[in-house]
């Protein structure tokens, strides 16, 4: 047989194969494309062709291989997509809905103070949840047998009652003082646990944020500018503070922060106890004997620090009823704070 009519059989078989799935598409392959296929055994041939029908016979096997070449790579493409389901896709159905998920109301408040104490050169710290009895109590001037040590109602994790989940954040201060010199501006958010029963006004872990500033000087009216601005910032300029003499070990002298009743404008409702005010922080001077404590000398530096709850704040912010919401990842409860 000629070279010239074997390449036009070829070409009958090229162009009548079936090509419809993966398989028969390696088949064309291995029978036309391959290096031992149809095509590279006619280019072998060709070599042997007279020169004056070259011209003719070689333009002949191009034009075979580039009909092969290209059946191949149309089919290759159909094969490797799969064919669309035209009654599987209508266009005008509505989408399916996108659930998004929102932050806690807790974090929500904490990134708020994070932001509104930054602003004025506050540096965030952070302090360990297991803590020992010498920072959580005894650096901080709570005497052995003091009875402020009952005041908190402490999970001690040993016999000895050395390890401790800590009470409160101020250990941190302790921690701060003892590894930075002055001037010292911080805040430390973070979680501190107390054994008590849960209830709707009490829970065994929340979320506190201690504040300290030490300074060569650093007084009890700069205390009261901070918190007033805090206040401003966080609740709104109308809401006022007021402080009331109080006590804590780590602190001469000690007060505590009250604003008025943001549910009644100070007229009285059952969320303040019909006073017109809410609690919200304890504060005070750093005691000499802290600052002793910690390595630094209180004839030149002076100190004020400052503790709250956030969930309380969160309270009265957003009006949550239940401190017991706030852990149970209730989503009908936590899709109210989507759009905060
Ligand atoms: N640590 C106190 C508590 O948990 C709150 C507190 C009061 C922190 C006065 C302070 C402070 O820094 O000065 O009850």
């Amino acid at each position: 047989m000629s070279l010239h009519r074997s390449i036009a059989e070829a070409r009958e078989r090229v162009s009548a194969a079936q090509i419809n799935d993966a398989a028969s598409l390696e088949n064309f392959r291995l029978e036309f494309l391959s290096r031992k296929g149809l095509l590279t055994r006619l280019f072998e041939e060709f070599k042997s062709v007279p020169s004056s029908e070259k011209a003719l016979v070689g333009k002949a096997l191009n034009d075979l291989k580039k009909a092969a070449e290209e059946k191949f790579k149309a089919a290759q493409a159909s094969v490797a997509a799969p064919r669309a389901t035209p009654q599987a896709s209508d266009w005008t159905l509505p989408g399916d809905a996108y659930v998004l998920g929102s932050r806690h109301p807790v974090s929500i408040v904490e990134r708020k103070v994070v932001d509104i104490f930054s602003r004025i050169g506050f540096r965030v710290e952070e302090g360990p949840e297991i803590e020992t009895d010498y920072y959580n109590f005894t650096a901080l001037n709570f005497e052995d047998d003091h009875p402020a040590r009952e005041m908190q109602d402490t999970f001690f994790l040993d016999a000895k009652k050395e390890y401790l989940l800590r009470t409160h954040t101020s250990p941190v201060q302790v921690r701060v003082m003892k590894s930075q010199k002055p001037p010292i501006r911080m805040i430390a958010p973070g979680r501190v646990y107390r054994n008590e029963t849960v209830t709707a006004r009490s829970h065994c872990y929340f979320q506190q944020v201690e504040g300290l500033v030490v300074d060569e000087r650093a007084s009890f009216a700069d205390l009261r500018q901070t918190l007033n601005y805090f206040v401003a910032a966080m609740f709104g300029p109308k809401v006022k503070v007021r402080l009331r003499p109080s006590y804590f070990p780590f602190t001469e002298i000690s007060a505590e922060a009250d604003i008025s009743c943001l549910l009644c404008d100070g007229r009285g409702c059952p969320v303040c106890k019909h006073t017109g005010w809410v609690e919200i922080m304890g504060c005070g001077m750093v005691d000499p004997a802290v600052l002793t404590h910690c390595g630094l000398d209180p004839e030149r530096y002076q100190g004020y620090a400052f503790g709250f709850g956030i969930e309380r704040m969160a309270l009265v912010l957003y009006r949550i009823p239940d401190i017991r919401l706030y852990s149970q990842n209730d989503v009908r409860f936590l899709s109210r704070f989507q759009t905060l």
